[in-house]
């Protein structure tokens, strides 16, 4: 079956002996997107969407997970544990699944998205719902892990970062070159130095743009935050575990990390929707949110900028419910002018 360890392997610590669970994952569209480069002040053809909600379980997750669930059943593992905002278990739950081992996953009691619990109970993971948050539910997670002698694969685990940096080679082949800025929403960290791992060992180094939510930011505070708050769940993180590997793709690239708030998270999510035709959640949303903030003070970096939507708008229907549609509404058989 062809999924990403199948596509590089050659660049990710397997061997023929691996046994590969895998679901396809990787090789995810990158759209261009000139309404939002022209929102952001920028020519068209300067602004690209790599589109990570189209993996199987609708998040950008399934690249480290092929990997990192393949090496724990290599390591002779029964199970699996993560602590989750949602998207890491929703992942975790459907490899585990397929492979055949446990997956216990601890979830923040009342933020995780209906779309991505209802994917962790279908895959048949037990579900321990911490009432506290996830930096809380981390801690007890790793504990667990080493109790019961599962895989922790959560990005602290190193086979994560190996696979999500793939997505860094697509990129590559699919401009045809480098981006010159790369925009990323940024909660525990992980997918920002896999990012970054991928294109320099690529030999490339575009400028890394990392986007916190505003009640979220440690990165940006250069503190940790005990109580994070934001509307985009996946990424309500106070205490990233990857800290170091974000500075380090910031000051290596030279680019930043920066907070939007939450009005700026909608607004990107409702403009992706409705004006680019691209449905991605709302923690997703903050790359591009990144994007059109510098843009707004005629401070978007010029040439090719990519911006990840790191997953699938309809895991978080709660959020769209938001948002109060126009309906009109008729008898069958009724007339209707529109
Ligand atoms: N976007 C989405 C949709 C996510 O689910 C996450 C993280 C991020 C961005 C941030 O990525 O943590 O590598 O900086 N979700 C994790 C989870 C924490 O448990 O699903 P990061």
């Amino acid at each position: 079956m062809n999924g990403l360890i199948a596509r590089w392997h050659r660049r990710l610590p397997v061997t023929a002996r691996t046994p590969i669970v895998t679901l396809g994952e990787g090789n995810t569209p990158l759209v261009q997107a000139d309404r939002v480069a022209k929102a952001a002040g920028l020519p068209p053809a300067s602004v690209f969407l790599k589109i990570e909600g189209a993996n199987p379980t609708g998040s950008f997750k399934d690249r480290g997970m092929t990997l990192a669930i393949s090496k724990a059943l290599e390591a002779g593992a029964t199970g699996v544990l993560c602590a989750s905002t949602g998207n890491t278990s929703a992942s975790a739950a459907a490899y585990a699944a397929r492979a055949g081992l446990r997956c216990v996953v601890f979830l923040p009691k009342g933020k995780v998205a209906a779309g991505k619990l209802s994917q962790a109970v279908m895959h048949g993971a037990e579900i321990v719902e911490v009432a506290g948050n996830f930096d809380q539910a981390l801690v007890m997670a790793g504990e667990a892990a080493k109790t019961k002698g599962f895989a922790l694969v959560n990005s602290s685990n190193p086979f994560r970062i190996e696979g999500q940096k793939t997505a860094a080679f697509e990129i590559l082949e699919q401009l045809g070159r480098a981006p010159d800025n790369h925009f990323i929403p940024v909660g525990n960290a992980g997918n920002i130095t896999a990012y970054w791992k991928g294109y320099k060992e690529s030999g490339t180094a575009p400028r890394m743009f990392g986007w916190q939510a505003a009640g979220a930011a440690p990165l940006v505070s250069g503190t940790p935050v005990t109580n994070p708050t934001t509307l985009a769940t996946a990424i309500r993180i106070g205490r990233p575990v990857s800290w170091d590997g974000a500075i380090a793709a910031r000051d290596e690239s030279g680019g930043m990390i920066g907070k939007v708030t939450d009005a700026d998270i909608l607004a990107a999510y409702r403009f992706l929707a409705s004006r680019e035709g691209v449905f991605c959640e709302p923690s997703s949303a903050a790359s591009v949110a990144g994007l059109l903030k510098l843009g707004r003070t005629g401070k978007a970096p010029s040439g090719i900028s990519v911006c990840v939507l790191t997953g699938n708008g309809l895991k978080d229907p709660g959020i769209t419910a938001r948002f109060t549609p126009k309906i009109r509404r008729v008898k069958a058989g009724g007339k209707i002018r529109l």
